[in-house]
């Protein structure tokens, strides 16, 4: 029922070859389906009645043995609604999609839970990814559930501590390449081709992005069979929100929604290839040879996804917008502080972009609106610690702990 298809030329390759991309026309690949088919066998199953994950969308994903899944249960993230951001941007309706409550921390583990599984029914031994992070610690944990061999490549010094640590105590070979993701992308790109025992679980890898597609499903069903109005999503290698619009599009495709959202891509302004070809009506992106921010996450200068990206931006008829890493951290400092939702500085450019659109008047205050929030906060603690007020240290008495909090001395009450 499903195939690997060329976005470009529509060569299709077999959903059990091993090909990343199309041998005619060198463009990446897609998995299509049979609608009708997937329809009818819809219909005569109960996914409705399992609970909210990835693996309740089995029927549409192109896995054949279900005994050989690798999860660590992975998605059925909270829809939040924030009704204290909303009111501070005067907007109608507003929510956040965690995906920090994934099972290592980020929106990765819906791609991985797929792609390792998709490993595991090809039968390869060894998995490899290039990582500004969370990928690597993502593809480290499934490795480690699904007892493949694991490399990961990372930029050397530019990732967040707390994935550094999770791909090390996961047993994952880890490489720290002196360069940056794209030159580490690039790497693991040619080297899958030369060496075909390891395999490529990078987003160009199109079973990753299936997984990941029921980030847009899972919306629909948290808004009760309703899209919203606009996904707000940060983007770097562009697979995201490649995948997230796919799922939208499925979910209509098969009926089940009415509406489609607008899709609206953030980007750091030091690393936002993709926000300019949307700004200046591209067909094609300059890819940025120095990519700067501090937002580790996305400091991608080379996304492989682009058109897929730019696809989705332009068929939705969303837009796309940069953010500065001052804006970034203040966005994530306020949704901590207003909503109790601690995200990675990456995952806040989504918070960024949204007030900067409401700003500029491009989002309507009328709109449903859906941000993204891609990873937890505590990858990134650093950060955090930086830019936020630094404990007060005193002697273990009541009175000190009475100045620090403005209160009266023990000592007055007492006399009282
Ligand atoms: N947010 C976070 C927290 C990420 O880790 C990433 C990507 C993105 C957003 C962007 O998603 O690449 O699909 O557009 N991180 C990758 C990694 C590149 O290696 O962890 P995208």
């Amino acid at each position: 029922m499903a195939k690997q298809v060329c976005i470009n030329c529509g060569s299709t390759y077999d959903v059990n070859e091993i090909v990343y991309f199309c041998r005619k026309c060198g463009d990446i690949l897609e998995i299509k389906y049979e609608y009708k088919e997937l329809s009818k066998a819809l219909k005569g199953s109960d996914w409705r009645k399992a609970p909210l994950s990835v693996w309740r969308y089995r029927d549409f994903m192109p896995i054949s043995d279900a005994s050989k899944i690798v999860s660590l249960n992975e998605g059925g993230t909270g829809l939040h609604p924030c009704l204290r951001l909303a009111k501070h941007l005067g907007l109608r309706e507003l929510y956040v999609k965690n995906e920090g409550e994934n099972p290592t921390g980020s929106f990765k583990d819906r791609g991985m839970t797929v792609g390792v599984t998709k490993a595991v029914e090809l039968g390869v031994k060894s998995v490899i990814c290039a990582s500004t992070g969370n990928t690597s610690a993502s593809l480290a944990a499934y490795a480690a559930k699904a007892g493949l061999q694991c490399a990961v490549l990372i930029p050397s010094g530019k990732i967040a501590y707390g994935k550094l640590s999770q791909a090390m105590i996961y047993g994952a070979k880890v490489i720290q390449v002196r360069g940056n993701f794209d030159q580490a992308l690039d790497i693991v790109l040619k080297l899958s081709e030369k060496h075909r025992t390891i395999y490529l679980l990078n987003s160009v890898n199109p079973f990753r992005i299936e997984g990941q597609k029921s980030l847009g499903f899972e919306i629909c069903d948290q808004l009760n069979q309703e899209a919203p109005d606009r996904v707000i999503v940060p983007v770097g290698n562009a697979g995201n929100i490649s995948a997230i619009w796919k799922g939208f599009k499925e979910f209509h495709e098969l009926g089940f929604v009415k509406g489609l959202p607008k899709m609206t891509g953030i980007q750091a302004a030091g690393a936002a290839p993709i926000a300019r070809a949307i700004k200046t009506g591209s067909d094609t992106i300059v890819p940025v040879a120095s990519p700067e921010t501090v937002a580790t996450a996305i400091r991608i200068g080379a996304p492989v996804s682009w058109k897929k990206a730019l696809n989705a931006i332009r068929e939705s008829k969303g837009t796309a917008e940069t953010v500065t890493d001052e804006e970034i951290l203040s966005a994530q400092k306020l949704l901590a502080r207003i909503e109790g939702l601690f995200v990675e500085p990456a995952s806040a450019s989504s918070i960024a972009g949204l007030i900067k659109l409401v700003e500029n008047g491009v989002i309507d205050k009328d709109e449903r609106v859906v941000c993204v929030t891609t990873g937890h906060g505590l990858k990134d603690p650093d950060t955090a610690v930086k830019m936020s007020e630094k404990p007060v240290e005193v002697d273990a008495e009541m009175a000190a702990i009475e100045d620090v909090l403005g209160l009266k001395r023990a000592i007055e009450v007492m006399a009282r």
